[in-house]
């Protein structure tokens, strides 16, 4: 059993599931642009008098210089396109089958067993960390958990909105701490295509689909190759900013049940200005607190919802210009993936540190929610 004197709570291994199927801005802004003509030849009449305004046309060169959005990988490509469709048509499944957020956490989380060489049964807890559930219940979490074979323990939901996957790590670590388990998966199956509004012109090339794992484990089971948890550190603050009001009392109040709102809104200008002087401050208030100068930061996983954000974030942390190899981006070929985001980026950029590197982790959005995680690669 775990000497509490002595346990960590370490980050043992990443996985990462990428839908094969992406769509190129070009393609998106085509579909989009076909949309608003047809829309308005429908509207034409009331255009022209004056009571409703014509849909303009959405631009491949606006999406990447105000946001860095290159692509986005989806589930399910053909009817997002389809200028008649605009959603993903996912099938439902049969209760006997895997839930689709289940099927494609599973395949994340497999790929951190393997790296980490974790036997599924000794896993003692799952969390399903994301954005979107969809169901209640039974909780995916707990469906995972089933589905890899993971012995005794509990699995359960969160939803930190974007920062699902920091708050779900902090959690994991806290179990370690307090002795309530060994090794937790934390797994964010990010389907954000089925919430994001594909008729809005403002939104419209905003998010992407996708799913992380996050295997943090003590240290006294951890493959030697783990990366320590320096600290962790969480903030909440109230915002209207981002806001989705989908959810199960929208069947009481019918006449309003299909609105825009049930879909994912922003006022992006906003949380721009209000969120990168948050997490900037809170960064630093976490270095001084754990003693890290910004010269000894190797690398930033930051949240991937915007190139400029993170360009003005990093270099008030490093003091300097982040280049591409302390600051990775990867919002240009997945788009924002909610909570997976710094995750990925961490996944696909964290093999070259070496020894006693020490990166940041960090997730900001919806909530608002941020959450930092500092962390040191142990060999
Ligand atoms: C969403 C975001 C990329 C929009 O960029 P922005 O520079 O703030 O753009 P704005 O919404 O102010 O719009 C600027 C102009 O571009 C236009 N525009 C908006 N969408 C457009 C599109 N798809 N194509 C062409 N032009 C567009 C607007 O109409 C506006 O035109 P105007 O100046 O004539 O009024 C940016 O605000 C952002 O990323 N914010 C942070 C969001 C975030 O982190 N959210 C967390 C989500 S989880």
């Amino acid at each position: 059993m775990t000497d509490q004197r002595t346990a960590k709570p370490v980050i043992a291994a990443t996985g990462l599931f990428t839908p094969p199927q992406s769509i190129s801005n070009d393609e998106l802004v085509a579909s989009y642009n076909l949309y608003a003509e047809r829309w308005n030849a429908r509207h034409a009449d009331a255009i022209s008098d004056g009571s409703i305004d014509a849909k303009t046309s959405s631009s491949t060169e606006f999406i990447e210089k105000a946001s860095g959005i290159k692509a986005r990988h989806v589930m399910d490509k053909a009817s997002i396109l389809d200028p008649e469709i605009m959603e993903p048509r996912l099938p439902e499944r049969s209760d006997d089958e895997p839930s689709m957020m289940a099927e494609i956490g599973v395949k994340a989380a497999n790929m951190a067993l393997e790296r980490a060489g974790r036997d599924p049964a000794d896993v003692d807890a799952v969390l399903c960390a994301c954005s979107n559930m969809q169901r209640p219940y039974p909780a995916m979490a707990v469906e995972i958990q089933d589905a890899l074979g993971c012995g005794e323990g509990f699995g359960f939901d969160m939803n930190v909105a974007c920062s699902s996957a920091t708050f779900g790590i902090q959690t994991a670590a806290d179990f370690i701490r307090a002795g309530h388990a060994r090794s937790v998966l934390v797994v964010s199956p990010e389907i954000t295509s089925g919430h994001l509004n594909w008729r809005d012109r403002d939104s419209h090339f905003i998010f992407g689909d996708v799913a992380t794992a996050v295997l943090v484990e003590s240290s006294d089971i951890a493959p030697a190759d783990h990366w320590e948890i320096l600290g962790t550190r969480l903030k909440t603050s109230f915002s209207n900013n981002i806001r989705n009001n989908f959810g199960f009392l929208n069947r009481a109040h019918p006449e309003t049940r299909d609105d825009d709102d049930k879909l994912f809104v922003q006022e992006g200008r906003k949380v721009f200005k209000e969120v990168v002087p948050m997490v900037s401050a809170m960064i630093a208030d976490h270095m001084e607190k754990l003693d890290i100068a910004g010269t000894q930061l190797r690398r930033l996983w930051l949240h991937q919802a915007n190139a400029n954000m993170n360009r003005l974030i990093a270099h008030k942390v490093l003091g300097h210009e982040a280049s591409d190899d302390e600051s990775p981006t990867v919002l240009d070929e997945y788009a924002n993936t909610s909570s997976a985001g710094s995750i990925i980026a961490f996944h696909k950029h964290s093999a070259d540190l070496v020894k006693d590197d020490i990166g940041l982790i960090c997730s900001f959005g919806a909530g608002y929610s941020a959450g930092t995680v500092f962390i040191r690669k142990a060999a």
